[in-house]
């Protein structure tokens, strides 16, 4: 068997073409999605996703709002420009770029952004409204996920589902949506005993772990679908010293010949983050205006 391969840059470029949609729409109506990017210090991988959060919110139409702050601001100081962004009427959707330097605690932070502008959906209320099934915001690696699981299968209803991975970010939300979509939910992580059996018995498989190539064919049900949200970077000398590649936490040339369809990295799980995210700020902005929310782009 040879995996499908699930087009997550296409998808995610489907996905903005409705926000930008949906954004033209309101701004007839008179209102502009705004949203607000954090940064503390010069970490240069962060400053990369920033750049390129801001080019694609404007690229959809939307206003974008950028705030650099030195990587010795204090705590209190980053609090005062959330606070103050929470309270800015053109401010629909807040995110504060992570990790934070080490002398600000991430959990107050995240905690501070008021719930109906948390577009990570990291919020202590969201992550609470996602597990009891009341409306929240929804974080956008497991939503983009779930519109791809949702688009390839149809119906998740009594699939078996297994995620590898317990983050905050990725793991916990994903089963809290597998759940939410009836499947039957195993959740795995390091200290998992026979982990590669019970990934065997998964219809859909989501790897979040963080660990290069860790799971292969062998631990792939024929016909699975495989959702690879690892981004590792890894030492590729047959590209030259020193040069990089990216893989993600699946053995792509060994699971793609037995899953039935299979996320590529780079091209799969990653652009969806990125459009989920500008999704997540027009569903902000409907709600925060009363208006009805669009269809298609939150669960
Ligand atoms: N750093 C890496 N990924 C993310 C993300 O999805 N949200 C935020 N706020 N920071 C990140």
């Amino acid at each position: 068997m040879t995996a499908d391969i699930i087009d997550g840059k296409a998808f995610a470029a489907n996905i903005r073409l409705k926000v930008a949609k949906h954004v033209t729409n309101l701004k007839a109506q008179g209102i502009t999605p705004g949203l607000a990017v954090v940064l503390v210090g010069e970490d240069p991988a962060s400053e990369v996703y920033v750049r390129s959060k801001g080019e694609m919110t404007l690229e959809v139409g939307m206003n974008t709002f950028e705030h650099k702050l030195p990587a010795d601001a204090t705590q209190a100081e980053l609090l005062a420009v959330i606070h103050q962004l929470n309270n800015d009427p053109t401010v629909h959707g807040i995110l504060c770029q992570l990790p934070v330097p080490d002398h600000i605690d991430e959990t107050t932070v995240i905690n501070a952004i008021v719930a109906e502008k948390d577009v990570d959906g990291f919020n202590i209320l969201n992550v609470g409204r996602l597990a009891t099934g009341q409306k929240s915001m929804v974080p956008c690696t497991p939503l983009g996920s779930l519109m791809m699981l949702r688009d390839r299968l149809g119906s998740l209803s009594g699939l078996n589902a297994v995620v590898v991975g317990r983050s905050n970010i990725v793991g916990k939300p994903m089963v809290q949506l597998l759940l939410k979509d009836s499947c039957t939910v195993t959740i795995t992580h390091s200290r998992t005993k026979d982990i590669e059996a019970i990934c065997r018995n998964a219809d859909i498989l989501v790897a979040a772990v963080g660990r290069p190539e860790m799971i292969n064919a062998d631990w792939i049900k024929p016909g699975a679908v495989v959702i690879d949200v690892g981004i590792n970077r890894i030492p590729a000398p047959e590209r030259g010293e020193g040069k990089m590649r990216l893989v993600g936490d699946v053995d792509f040339a060994s699971a793609s010949k037995v899953a039935g369809a299979i996320t590529p990295v780079p091209g799969g799980v990653g652009p969806m983050t990125i459009a989920c995210l500008l999704a997540n700020t027009v569903t902000a902005c409907c709600r925060a205006a009363g208006l009805l929310e669009p269809d298609g782009l939150t669960v």
